[in-house]
């Protein structure tokens, strides 16, 4: 018995950006950026799609899966880093949208980690009253957040959400096994979003070119391996499980580089890790909803598969959670 995800969701964008597209407008190629990160085509969200519109259509696909009411759910979470308003959250935005009167909502700002972050919240809430339903959402529009010039960045990201209501389960063996999460600030400059805006004359920056992420390619590269790697290894200490014991796993979808090097270390079977990279580049919070998504509605997941999920991003950020579905 324990935290189980009763329904999922997710909503893409209409417009593809395909790399073909995108030598239109930097110096790059489609050879370089699949080679480089296993990318071909991103989403880019447009009129009514704005981060809360796409989170709203997953979170609505979900809880028609979960066969679960909107006035029903106690807490909705989005983690976003791309919401169109500082304030409100992203997160009261969806509950106006889909008439959750009885959650309380906010949004994590955990970068690509938004969405394992709020499993966790929820976990942790659902253990202590067995009646909580929660609804977690990861939701980015990221196209609003890159600087289209910068042929480092622009390729790499993509627009995209995704949802699960969770609630408790009293199924022996099913539910949240463990999680394993951890952040270091003193690493901030190899990822950041430049620019908060600001009308205050003492904090303006003079040189604003909008605001947009920031990103030290390479160093990310080796420092996401390194933390999706020990983050796995000490969920498994903690958890007593080992790689033989996990049915399949859902990273987040950073690049595929990453990917295959995180897998080759931790000597991941290559069937059981789930790809979906190459179509919608990294949507940061929403990559590992909508691949959950997609692969529960494939009906590749039984009652009682173990899940194992990773992911690391700005923050930096990082962590892993395992699920007996
Ligand atoms: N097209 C063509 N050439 C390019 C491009 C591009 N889009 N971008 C950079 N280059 C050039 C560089 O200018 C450089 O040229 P030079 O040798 O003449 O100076 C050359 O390609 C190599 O550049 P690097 O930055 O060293 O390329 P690298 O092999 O590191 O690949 C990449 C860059 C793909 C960004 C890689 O570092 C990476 O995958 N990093 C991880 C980033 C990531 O996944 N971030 C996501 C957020 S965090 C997360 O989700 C894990």
């Amino acid at each position: 018995m324990g935290t189980v995800i009763l329904g999922t969701g997710s909503c893409l964008p209409r417009k593809a950006l395909t790399n073909f597209d995108l030598e239109k407008i930097v110096d790059t190629s489609d050879e370089w950026i699949r080679t480089r990160t296993g990318i071909e085509s991103r989403r880019i969200g447009g009129k009514g799609e704005k981060t809360y519109q796409i989170a709203t259509a997953a979170a609505r696909q979900a809880l028609d899966m979960a066969g679960v009411a909107p006035e029903e759910i106690d807490l909705l979470i989005v983690g976003t880093i791309s919401s169109h308003m500082l304030m409100p959250s992203c997160a009261c935005f969806v509950q106006k949208e889909i008439g959750a009167v009885n959650a309380f909502a906010y949004d994590v700002n955990a970068a690509c980690s938004g969405f394992l972050y709020g499993i966790d919240i929820a976990d942790k809430q659902i253990r202590a009253d067995h009646d909580f339903k929660v609804l977690v959402i990861g939701a980015e529009t990221l196209s609003s957040r890159l600087n289209w010039r910068d042929r480092n960045t622009c390729i790499v990201f993509g627009d995209g959400a995704g949802a699960a209501v969770l609630g408790h389960s009293d199924d022996d063996g099913r539910g949240v096994i463990g999680t394993n999460h951890c952040s270091d600030g003193r690493l901030w400059q190899l990822l950041y979003m430049h620019n908060a805006p600001s009308t205050n004359p003492d904090l303006l920056v003079a040189d604003n070119p909008g605001v947009h992420i920031v990103m030290e390619g390479r160093e990310v590269f080796k420092y996401a391996v390194k933390a999706m790697e020990d983050s796995i290894v000490g969920l498994f200490g903690k958890t007593g499980l080992t790689m033989a014991d996990v049915d399949l796993i859902i990273p987040h979808q950073a690049n595929m580089r990453i990917l295959k090097k995180v897998a080759e270390r931790l000597e991941m079977p290559e069937e059981k890790v789930v790809l979906n990279v190459m179509n919608y580049g990294n949507t940061s919070a929403a990559t590992i909803p909508i691949a959950l998504d997609e692969t529960n509605r494939a009906a590749m997941l039984r009652p009682g598969d173990t899940v194992l999920f990773c992911t690391f991003g700005g923050g930096f950020t990082w962590g892993a959670t395992l699920i007996s579905w």
